[in-house]
């Protein structure tokens, strides 16, 4: 059973947690997001300053409360690819630091690995295979999971990410960022069957559409042409419909996410439909796809609401799964932008690739 001290630092989350057997010891996050909410968006400098400030005291924090000295680490982990940077180094940096002082092993952790294993902090699984929507501010993509580290891309979106669609959306509707949960409590006493918007089909050069992927440009164009025609039509002292137009948006991306994913599992066999990523903390989503496993007869698990958005307990399991099948990274592994999740093994070979 070992214990780690994972750390998460990819985009405006500063996050510490200490893991033990896929269970949380202790998880501590400092969301950047009021210092980011007055520039609209993430302002890569502002994240990596903010993050040397948190990091020391969350870290102070977790081992505290999981009463955990360094002595009784097994490893430290932190996130390394893909993100900003500069964010990413301000925990690499860290971690790596701390290993050497302690003389613990250190293991680089892929992102996307670590919101995959964000479910297993959840309900146990049950056997086999499963599909996974990965749906965060930076990716929206289905991956087969076939056991640890073992992972298949079977779809992806084109253009913006479910995450991204969700912000720029809620800019335009004024409602700040991050969009998310802005246009999940604007829509909340919305109809959602107002203002019909479009599924955004990804047009294959044979002809036909693609079965699975995504696109979501073009519904955010929908809702700007939406909105300036409902401005113009708009009588002076009549209110606007927000809530209508933030439930219209939110029914179409959830109906969209889960019509295609469980069309995707059905067709390769898949029994299970697992989703992770910030976005999997919209309620109408989560709810929508409760609803159609229901009523398909597949069986479903959601991350906890708590490890939907990024947070170091989930870098902690999925290090743990890497450090048990004897991964552990050269102390000298960098950092880097991007990395596809089917490279995660690099992380873990000798001399570092970056
Ligand atoms: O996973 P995450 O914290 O960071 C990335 O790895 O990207 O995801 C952040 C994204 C943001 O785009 C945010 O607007 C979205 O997740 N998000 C939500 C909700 N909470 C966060 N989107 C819809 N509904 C929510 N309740
Ligand atoms: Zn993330």
């Amino acid at each position: 059973m070992p214990t780690l001290l994972a750390l998460e630092t990819s985009c405006d989350e500063s996050a510490a947690a200490v893991v033990r057997d896929q269970r949380v010891l202790a998880s501590a996050v400092a969301s950047q997001v009021e210092e980011h909410a007055r520039w609209g968006g993430v302002v890569p400098e502002i994240a990596s300053r903010r993050h040397v400030e948190a990091l020391p005291g969350l870290i102070e924090q977790v081992m505290a409360e999981a009463d955990v000295g360094y002595g009784q680490l097994d490893a430290i982990a932190a996130t390394a690819a893909p993100g900003l940077v500069g964010a990413l180094l301000v925990g690499s940096v860290t971690g790596r630091t701390l290993a050497r002082l302690h003389g613990k092993p250190f293991l680089g952790v892929h992102h996307l690995e670590g919101h995959l294993c964000s479910v297993q902090l959840g309900e146990p699984l049950p056997p086999g295979p499963y599909l996974v929507l990965l749906v965060s501010g930076g990716h929206t993509e289905m991956i087969r999971v076939d056991g640890p580290g073992r992972y298949t891309r079977l779809a992806r979106s084109r253009d913006d990410a479910a995450g991204e669609a969700f912000d720029k959306v809620a800019r335009l509707l004024e409602l700040g960022y991050p969009g998310g949960p802005a246009i999940q409590a604007a829509a909340a006493a919305g109809d959602p069957a107002r203002f019909p918007l479009p599924k955004g089909r990804v047009s294959l050069p044979e002809g036909g559409f693609h079965p699975y992927d995504f696109s979501f440009s073009g519904l955010k164009t929908a809702v700007l042409r939406l909105v300036t025609q409902l401005r113009a039509e708009q009588r002076p002292g009549e209110a606007f419909p927000l809530a209508d137009v933030a439930a219209s948006f939110e029914q179409v991306v959830a109906d969209v996410l889960v019509e295609r994913t469980t069309r995707c599992a059905r067709d390769q066999g898949l029994e299970t439909l697992v989703m992770v990523g910030g976005v999997a903390a919209n309620r109408r989503l989560r709810q929508r796809l409760e609803q159609r496993c229901g009523e398909l007869g597949l069986q479903w698990r959601l991350a906890p609401l708590a490890y939907c958005t990024d947070n170091a307990a989930m870098v902690g399991v999925a290090a743990e799964q890497r450090l048990l099948a004897g991964g552990v990274s050269d102390i000298r592994l960098a950092v880097a932008p991007r990395l596809a999740l089917e490279q995660a093994p690099l992380l873990y070979g000798a001399p570092a690739p970056f």
